[in-house]
């Protein structure tokens, strides 16, 4: 990678100059054209630590500064911004190589890291609602990215399958359980008789003994239990399938019931939870946003809970597959939990290095800003969500393609439609709450999955018109600006894809994705390809190298391309 490359240039160079300077800190970033291609402000930080003129320090770095194998000029601007300006034969160098090697535009991590992730963990006996599509999207795509860069990816679904519900959905089943209604809609039909329940305060206590005898190892409550379960994933496993997701395991909550009394035991031994009022909590006297706020360990019923699971589910994940990393896809309201979570790891088990991230997200909104539900005020179901998308797809699919076939326009408005909904969510910040807006989605302009997909497209029907398949690799030529600026940021990609890594946002790639696809525009606009003579190899590669990289990059986000649209 260029941009590495210059980077590491920078930092011996100063390095050289500064001896005692944290050269890891010395970053160089892809800038704004009008300045050049990179930037760094490395400088300003590190002279005015030291008091030093930072435009002198600036002069001096740059006397020692090697970049022209990558560069045709650096500049030193305004208080002491660097500004890297690429040479066109650099860059052509590096697509050449690109056209003819699998990977592209960026490099392997080093270390890689072993990362689990935690995600879309639907409850059992309950519909998969919006709320959980933006767990499972994000978390998918988290999973892609990190591997593509070479990461071991652990993927854990931590189902909720166990817990006090179930003593309301074991009263229903035996009680007010219509077999036909379960047959044709398992999770509807269990959703009701729960609900039924819960809404009967004269059934309390009886749902509560049904708790206790399916905590007790009862044989005809597991085994019911255990139905709900196989019906819940069954359903699960098709809304996955739809949208191409998998897991490498699915250890629901229940997989830990046998070691939650060991945890809370062993926090009690170690002075971490103390008694109170029954209950075993911890308290956070040291901890400014926890004070105050203690995590119950264990009820005063006896009961372990969220918090218990969640210790004995990091404990198992720390012997098993031994991480640098565990990340856990949840919505926003979860913080408190997941803060509290941690601290009592970082007590219990100080000896444990591995990072845990809550990767947050807000919440997805209706037109009237407020939360996103049905007209008739239901919570969206995700299976009816992705049937809209597809058929929504499929109107505007039949207007652009009235003459193709049913079947092939029902393909393609499967590849839109659900490409539009995970892109939707995506291309967002994942920490703030997004409207839901179906016509925004599906449309074929702006920052949208069609309008990407649709680029991918017009790239393959050029190479349908010249009659071939791919373009055999030679000497590109960057010639024109157009041609240039589309080169210099297809070299960014694994920039892109870093900085997902980093922070665990994909919408970083969206965005990179959205101005590829508008380079890409504007050199098509300027640039013929066919019939251009000379030029016509050099530009089926670059135009190849744009269709290879919006496929990849969809790809990681979970969406798929067609060849036709
Ligand atoms: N089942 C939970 C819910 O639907 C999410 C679980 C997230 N993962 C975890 N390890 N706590 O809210």
């Amino acid at each position: 990678m260029i941009h590495r490359s210059i980077q590491n240039a920078l930092q011996v160079a100063v390095a050289a100059e500064l001896p005692d300077a944290d050269t890891s800190r010395v970053l160089v970033r892809p800038c704004d054209p009008k300045f050049g291609d990179y930037q760094s402000n490395a400088l300003m930080a590190l002279a005015k630590q030291r008091r030093m003129n930072p435009r002198e320090l600036a002069g001096a770095v740059v006397a020692r500064l090697d970049v022209s194998e990558w560069c045709s000029k650096v500049e030193i601007a305004g208080p002491g911004f660097l500004n890297f300006h690429l040479e066109p034969e650099a860059v052509s160098g590096v697509l050449k190589e690109a056209a003819s090697s699998d990977q592209l535009f960026f490099e392997p991590a080093i270390p890689s890291r072993t990362i689990v992730i935690d995600f879309s963990s639907p409850n059992v006996a309950k519909p998969m609602h919006v709320g959980h599509i933006r767990s499972t999207i994000l978390g998918d795509s988290l999973a892609r990215i990190l591997r593509l860069l070479g990461h071991r990816v652990v993927t854990d679904n931590h189902i909720g399958d166990w817990g006090t519900q179930f003593g309301m959905l074991l009263l229903g089943w035996k009680t007010i359980l219509d077999e036909e209604a379960l047959e044709a809609d398992p999770i509807a039909e269990m959703e009701r008789i729960y609900k039924a329940i819960n809404s009967d305060e004269s059934l309390r206590d009886a749902a509560r003994a049904e708790l206790l005898k399916l905590q007790s190892g009862d044989s005809e409550n597991l085994s019911l239990w255990q139905q709900m379960i196989d019906l819940s994933q069954q359903q699960f496993d098709m809304v996955y399938g739809r949208l191409g997701v998998g897991f490498d395991y699915t250890l629901g909550e229940s997989f830990y019931n046998d070691e939650l009394a060991g945890v809370v035991e062993d926090l009690r031994k170690n002075k971490i939870a103390v008694e109170s009022e029954g209950a075993m909590i911890v308290e956070f006297p040291d901890d400014s946003p926890l004070k105050g706020q203690p995590a119950i360990v264990r009820k005063s019923d006896g009961a372990a809970n969220y918090t218990t699971t969640d210790l004995a589910t990091l404990q198992h994940r720390q012997r098993e597959w031994l991480p640098d990393e565990i990340l856990y896809v949840t919505d926003g309201r979860q913080q408190l939990h997941f803060q509290q979570l941690f601290a009592i790891h970082r007590r219990w088990r100080p000896e444990v290095s591995a990072s845990l991230e809550h990767v947050w997200f807000g919440s997805i909104l209706g037109p009237d800003r407020k939360p996103f539900k049905t007209r008739s005020g239901e919570v969206v179901k995700l299976a009816a969500l992705l049937d809209e998308a597809e058929e929504r797809a499929f109107t505007v699919v039949t207007e652009k393609n009235p003459d193709l076939d049913g079947a092939a326009r029902r393909e393609i408005a499967r590849i839109v439609g659900l490409g539009a909904l995970k892109y939707a969510d995506l291309s967002n910040n994942r920490q703030s709450d997004y409207i839901f807006d179906w016509d925004r989605m599906l449309a074929l302009q702006g920052n949208t999955a069609p309008y990407l997909q649709y680029a991918y497209t017009r790239i393959r029907s050029i190479f349908r018109k010249a009659g071939m398949d791919e373009v055999s690799a030679g000497e590109i030529s960057l010639s024109t600006p157009e041609e240039f600026a589309l080169a210099k940021h297809l070299l960014n990609f694994g920039l892109a894809l870093e900085q997902v890594a980093a922070e665990y946002r994909p919408n970083y790639l969206c965005t990179y994705l959205y101005e590829l696809a508008g380079h890409y525009a504007r050199f098509y606009e300027a640039c013929p390809v066919l019939q251009s003579g000379d030029a016509q190899t050099s530009r089926l590669t670059l135009c190849d190298l744009a269709a290879r990289v919006l496929k990849e990059g969809l790809g990681v986000l979970g969406i798929e391309v067609t060849d036709k649209m």
